[in-house]
């Protein structure tokens, strides 16, 4: 495994497991819980230490199941973070919701707490409040924010007095606005990490084809060569979710890719204009 120093001089996984609809959409569905807790196994059998989940995925349910895989696990060796949802961002509620999720994970504590979507309705100075209780009480290690903008998340780091070591923003070949709007030169001037999530825009980068040319030619698959594009950007780690085992895998080799210059030039050119050459 791979890591990002954390400005607090802790580190981070730089591949986490995505687990956005596993064990349901934003309601429980426990229909495909074996495929899932199978997805599950395997990944940490690969090597995965890092899981992202949040209290909304699955009404809960996927913290359930990620919690019934790793109780075997040395908690210690593992990454676990999850996200308060944007009805629970009241001081009380942002307690409430913390203890739930470490409920259902079946952990003492979680290595990264996360605001899943800002509320103006609510003042950011009452979610930090309890923010920070948590990370006072040992209860969440680290503090992020996932969907702020800039201006939000310039806001957010001075409310914190844990710094906040990460935002968590869609960033893919064929999503590049964090790339766009300033907020991953902010995170690397500031040291802080950015999470790219749907790192490969759900399957879709696979459709494009320039990609699938160079990864023909350097022997590897257009998803390890969109990740492995994203990965070796300054401070920049990627959450793919994957059920296929074979995925799963592919997924985690990309962290062995190092693309070349020209390579890269071609990339960051497709990225440029990816929506174009994307399938509709
Ligand atoms: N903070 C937020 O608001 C937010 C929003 C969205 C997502 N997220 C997080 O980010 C994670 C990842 O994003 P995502 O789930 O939206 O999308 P994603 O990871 O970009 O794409 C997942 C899809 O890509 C396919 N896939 C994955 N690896 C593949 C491979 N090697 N080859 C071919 N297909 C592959 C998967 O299918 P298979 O199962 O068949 O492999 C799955 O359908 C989420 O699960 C969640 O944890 C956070």
């Amino acid at each position: 495994m791979r890591y990002r120093s954390l400005p607090d001089g802790d580190r981070i996984p730089v591949i986490g497991l995505g687990t956005w609809r596993m064990g349901g959409g934003s309601e429980p569905d426990p229909s495909q819980d074996k495929q899932v807790l199978d997805a599950l196994h395997t990944a940490l059998e690969l090597g995965y230490t890092h899981i992202d989940t949040a209290e909304m995925y699955g009404g809960g349910h996927t913290e359930e199941l990620i919690g019934q895989v790793i109780r075997d696990s040395d908690r210690k060796t593992l990454f676990i973070t999850s996200k308060v949802w944007h009805t629970n961002l009241h001081y009380r509620d942002v307690l409430h919701a913390c203890e739930n999720s470490l409920r259902r994970l079946g952990t003492d504590y979680l290595d990264l707490y996360m605001i899943h979507w800002p509320d103006a309705a609510v003042p950011l100075e009452d979610t930090f409040r309890g923010l920070n209780e948590l990370v006072s009480a040992g209860l969440v290690r680290h503090l992020g924010v996932s969907n702020f903008e800039l201006d939000q998340l310039i806001e957010a780091r001075q409310l914190s007095t844990t710094p906040l070591v990460t935002d968590q923003v869609p960033y893919s070949l064929l999503d590049r606005t964090c790339a766009e709007n300033g907020l991953l030169a902010y995170c690397q001037e500031k040291s802080m990490v950015l999470t790219a999530y749907s790192p490969v825009s759900k399957g879709k980068v696979n459709e494009l084809e320039k990609l699938t040319t160079i990864a023909r030619q350097i022997g590897a698959t257009p998803t390890q060569v969109a990740l492995s594009w994203l990965i070796n950007q300054a401070n920049v780690i990627a959450i793919p979710k994957s059920l296929n085992p074979e995925h799963l895998r592919q997924n985690l080799e990309a962290l062995d890719l190092l693309l070349g210059e020209d390579e890269l030039a071609i990339l960051n050119q497709l990225a440029e204009g990816g929506k174009g050459e994307a399938a509709q």
